[in-house]
């Protein structure tokens, strides 16, 4: 076995106490229904309808007895109008969606990329757009909305997390996960465009690992959670996910581990992120983490690190821009559940075989070595 699986598994023994799962009462059902709602028009063309898949879990939640619902949107890249009108499209039928829940939503979360390259351009017709949505809108940042002005215009339009409010029982906390990320750009001499054209690729070769915390942030969570009780419901929005699944993408945060260490009293978190653009679940310890949809276009799985729970949602179609992206849908109820639904606008949502892009070994795979560590 070489020295990198040798770390993985050591790594997943320390994370993953045996017999420790999300709080007793979680169970994931792994019920899913999927809806064929493939609508026929006057000429028998077939229509693509909104086909929600459903994940229903079993969870202690909403304490208080009270049902309620929100809505998730994130990952829209929206580019000006005059280049591309593909992303505006799809995150327009997304808005007209949300608006038309009924009962609407208690609010709406935007988790990040909001924008493509930053461009104020960008921003402000995404907020027009999701002036349309009339609910209660919280939101946190993407990379992409960040890096070109470091956050000077979402800032002002937007406000910058972290924050925290409670809503029927549940604690809800919205952190940044974009913005302390290690300055690649002064010794470089890069211009702000150069800067934010880096952070807009994937694999991250010049950025590196940005997506983190940060320790005044990690100090304010601690603070947060204090006040709260250890066994009541908690809901924690990020761009990144909160563990480690695949850093070259920066699919985690590099300060996990004291993330992990913070909420390990706590045993009725869920972390909620957008960033992988893909249906995604995982379990670590007593968290759980639940991957959201994009409505601009779906990121293959990695090529390791897919969490064994996750499953894959089937690749693509490439003829069809519309597949395999969407948002989600969250209700939380007083019989202690919470489904979320990926309103994912395609024919078929999961893969059938077996085996697809990035999930084929699914033991020992949740964890790599940080880049961090590797430096
Ligand atoms: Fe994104
Ligand atoms: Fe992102």
């Amino acid at each position: 076995m070489n020295e990198r699986k040798l770390l993985q598994l050591e790594m997943d023994r320390t994370l993953r106490p045996e017999g420790e799962r999300p709080s007793s009462t979680t169970v994931m059902t792994r019920r899913t229904f999927l809806h064929k709602s493939l609508c026929y028009g006057a000429a028998g063309a077939a229509t693509y309808a909104l086909l929600p898949l459903i994940n229903t879990m079993d969870v202690a939640f909403a304490a208080d007895g009270q049902s309620f619902r929100f809505a998730w949107l994130s990952d829209t890249h929206l580019y000006p109008k005059s280049l591309n009108t593909r992303f505006v499209d799809k995150m327009v039928r997304a808005v007209k969606e949300i608006q038309g829940m009924n009962p609407p939503a208690d609010f709406l979360i935007f988790g990040g990329d909001l924008a493509q390259l930053g461009d104020p351009v960008e921003l402000k017709l995404g907020a027009e757009l999701l002036g349309e949505i009339k609910i209660k809108k919280h939101f946190i940042p993407g990379e992409h909305d960040w890096y070109l002005d470091m956050g000077k215009t979402w800032s002002k339009m937007f406000g910058a997390p972290p924050w925290t409010f409670d809503h029927k029982g549940v604690r809800f906390i919205g952190l940044d996960t974009v913005s302390h990320g290690p300055d690649y750009w002064t010794a470089r001499k890069m211009t702000p465009q150069e800067r934010m054209g880096h952070m807009a690729t994937l694999d991250g070769s010049v950025a590196g690992p940005w997506a983190g915390l940060g320790s005044e942030q990690l100090k304010w969570l601690n603070s947060t959670l204090s006040s709260w009780g250890k066994d009541k419901p908690v809901i924690i929005f990020s761009h990144n996910p909160l563990y480690e699944y695949y850093p070259q993408w920066n699919f985690w945060v590099r300060d996990w581990r004291e993330v992990h260490e913070i909420l390990k009293p706590y045993s009725n978190v869920t972390n909620i992120h957008g960033h992988t653009h893909q249906a995604l679940y995982n379990e670590i310890g007593k968290l759980r983490s639940i991957g959201m949809l994009a409505t601009s276009w779906p990121w293959p799985y990695a090529p390791e690190g897919v969490p064994v729970l996750t499953r894959p949602m089937i690749r693509a179609d490439p003829g069809d821009h519309f597949d395999a992206v969407g948002w989600s849908s969250l209700a939380v109820s007083g019989m202690a559940r919470v489904e979320y639904e990926y309103m994912m606008w395609r024919k078929e949502v999961f893969a059938t075989a077996p085996v697809d892009s990035g999930t084929e070994d699914n033991r020992n795979q949740i964890l790599s070595p940080r880049i961090a560590d590797r430096l």
